[in-house]
């Protein structure tokens, strides 16, 4: 006798404008229809439950990385044998290099700069009494802070800010956004053009994480190739994230000023408000994994080849894992919120994030009682990142 097994199946493109614009309804939906969801416009499986997530992502052997983790299969590809698009053995001495560098040591050594440079950005808003959220703070301190801490040469400065948008977009499906990504990042005057010709070794700064990557190629650690990448990775990974994460930290106290006073009533508040920002509105939404054996997930069976879309995002907002977790609350215990990934690819910059996430809001709970919105904010559509645009605030 055979039976047959429905397979759940959500028939949305999830890179749609009005999807990336609100996509929390359609992560509801995927929850509701299972723990594995076939999404036949992508032609991949969608895994959206907290427990599964996390199962996933600390299961490289099984869900590999090898092959990319672009929705788009063929562009996953092209990034095979970097850090991010690697398992072990090919992932462990890149991903060394960095662990190396920014060792928890290293990180405290970093924090009284990077408070200070962001007291100095939020003193000088402050003043303003108005100000543009995203443009103005969350976009200019990140980019300050990788271009000082990875010493590169300040030539590519004005253009860093598109080229990380243009990575996220390359690492959606194949649509207009990542069509229209590749030639910012892989065509003349782009970052890969930039990176080799106006960052080699003699052009970044002595102490600095680049010189550290080049110099990996010497001790005989990776090869050129993986240190170029290595560079472009956390040149562009350090920057639409944590700009996105900052954002999204002002609009929310904003929208809800009795957390911002909570906030402010006990700064030792800010690590967890600063989890639960990210667990509201994660940055990376989603990525893929590709499957390497024939085996059975919560009743479906998958195959090896077939390949994975992990929201981290809707895991961030499961219901069965969080109470309530639509409301914004700082006092909730926000850290096993999953946005910087689990397992061997979690996020290599983690330390240097919530660095720069304290410090503002540190600086701002020390100078700012109130923020109001001042005009509409603008949502910037990315295929990976979820961002913001324009954010304009007043702050009292
Ligand atoms: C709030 C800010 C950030 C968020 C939400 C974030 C999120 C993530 C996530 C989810 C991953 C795992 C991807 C996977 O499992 O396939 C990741 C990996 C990575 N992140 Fe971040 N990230 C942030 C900031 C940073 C910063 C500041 C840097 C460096 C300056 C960075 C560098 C990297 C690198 C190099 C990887 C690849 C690690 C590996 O594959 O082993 N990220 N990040």
């Amino acid at each position: 006798m055979s039976t047959t097994v429905l397979v759940p199946v959500y028939d949305v493109d999830l890179y749609a404008d009005d999807v990336l614009a609100d996509p929390y309804p359609h992560y509801t939906r995927i929850r509701e229809l299972g723990r594995v969801v076939w999404m036949p416009v992508h032609e991949m499986w969608a895994i959206s439950r907290y427990e599964d997530v996390k199962a996933v992502l600390q299961d490289w052997k099984t869900y590999s990385s090898a092959q990319g983790v672009s929705v788009d299969a063929e562009a996953g590809k092209n990034m095979a044998g970097t850090l991010l698009a690697s398992d072990p053995p090919v992932h462990t001495p890149q991903r060394k290099v960095l662990n190396d560098r920014l060792t928890p040591f290293n990180l405290r050594e970093l924090e009284a700069s990077i408070d200070a440079w962001a007291d100095e950005l939020v003193a000088q808003l402050v003043e303003q009494g108005r100000f543009d959220a995203v443009t103005e703070l969350a976009k200019p301190f990140p980019l300050s802070v990788i271009f000082n801490i990875v010493g590169l040469p300040q030539g590519g400065r004005e253009h860093m800010l598109a080229w990380a948008d243009a990575a996220f977009n390359a690492q959606g499906p194949a649509n207009e956004r990542s069509a229209a990504a590749l030639p910012k990042l892989l065509g003349p005057g782009g970052l890969h053009d930039w990176i080799v010709t106006h960052a080699k070794r003699q052009h970044v700064s002595e102490d600095g994480i680049a010189a550290w990557i080049y110099d990996s190629v010497n001790r005989g650690e990776i090869d050129d190739n993986q240190a170029l990448w290595l560079l472009l990775a956390f040149a562009t990974a350090g920057i639409d994230t944590t700009v996105n994460a900052l954002s999204w930290a002002v609009y929310y106290f904003a929208q809800h000023p009795e957390q911002w006073q909570l906030l402010r009533e006990d700064p030792s508040l800010v690590p967890n408000a600063f989890n639960e920002v990210l667990r509201i509105e994660t940055p990376i939404q989603g990525w893929a994994r590709t499957v390497t054996t024939d085996h059975a997930l919560a009743g479906v069976r998958i195959r090896a080849g077939d390949r994975l879309l992990v929201l981290f995002a809707s895991a961030n907002r499961d219901e069965l894992f969080w109470d309530q977790p639509e409301c914004f609350d700082v006092r909730r215990n926000a850290s096993p919120q999953l946005a910087f990934g689990r397992g061997i690819h979690v996020c290599a910059g983690m330390g240097l994030a919530k660095l720069e996430g304290h410090a503002i809001l540190k600086a701002l709970a020390a100078r700012v009682g109130r923020f109001s919105l001042a005009g509409e904010p603008q949502l910037h559509l990315n295929n990976v990142v979820r961002g913001l645009g324009s954010l304009p605030v007043e702050v009292r």
